[in-house]
């Protein structure tokens, strides 16, 4: 069975990320940057695909940090730009609105709490969010960006735990979107990326520096 196993050190590339990421961090009030979350790194590919892409439908599966330094670019972009998270934990997901709302930043990022569920894509009965709380959140635009770092996938058993994230989205997906796969140097990470290529075209660059996967489907050669 595919297991999940340590955490991951920082490198030169995340102290880079963090000076870069300056400005967000700037913006607001200290934010809790615990273990759990994205690196700087892969952060700013995240910003820069955002900043660069003039992207605006953004969706993050699995709030934190990451959700609010987000929702502090999007204000900064001013371009209308928003961020849906979704969170299956229901006091973390209270706590994030409560960090956005501390800032006004409401409009622009909102936790969304989907318990886990059984769920048709589980990998081995692995559940996963709960159908109908997310489909409020990816009914509407098409998806540009997909951020995928939840649910946590740490635990003995749950190294698959992110797979359904592109089946139940690739629908919803705008045709040039990006998908992002964070904790990519994990075992299990890495086997959902070879399964998604195997199910779609997209296809990932896996970053080892920034501990993500960035995916976009090919444009037609
Ligand atoms: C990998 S984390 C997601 C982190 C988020 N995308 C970020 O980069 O900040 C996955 C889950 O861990 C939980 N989590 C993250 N940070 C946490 C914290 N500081 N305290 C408690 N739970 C946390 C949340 O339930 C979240 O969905």
């Amino acid at each position: 069975m595919t297991q999940n196993q340590g955490t991951v050190a920082w490198t030169q590339h995340d102290l880079i990320g963090l000076e870069i990421l300056r400005p967000l961090l700037s913006a607001g009030p200290y934010l809790p940057w615990s273990s759990g979350a994205m690196r700087a790194s892969g952060l700013v590919s995240i910003c820069n695909e955002i900043v660069l892409g003039q992207r605006r439908r953004i969706v993050e599966l699995g709030s934190g940090t990451s959700t609010v330094l987000l929702a502090r670019l999007l204000r900064e972009q001013d371009r209308g730009g928003t961020l849906d998270a979704v969170e299956h934990h229901a006091g973390w997901a209270d706590r994030v609105n409560e960090m956005l709302a501390a800032e006004d930043l409401s409009s622009f990022a909102r936790v969304t709490m989907a318990p886990l569920a059984p769920h048709l894509h589980g990998v081995d009965g692995l559940p996963w969010y709960e159908e109908g709380a997310l489909d409020a959140v990816l009914e509407g635009p098409p998806v540009e960006v997909l951020i995928v770092d939840g649910p946590p996938a740490f635990e003995p058993g749950d190294a698959l735990a992110r797979y359904p994230a592109l089946p139940v989205c690739l629908p919803r997906l705008a045709p040039d979107a990006v998908v992002v796969l964070d904790d990519v140097i994990r075992a299990g990470e890495a086997e959902i990326v070879e399964r998604w290529e195997a199910l779609s075209a997209y296809r990932f660059d896996r970053r080892a520096d920034e501990g993500i996967a960035f995916g976009r489907v090919p444009a037609a050669a």
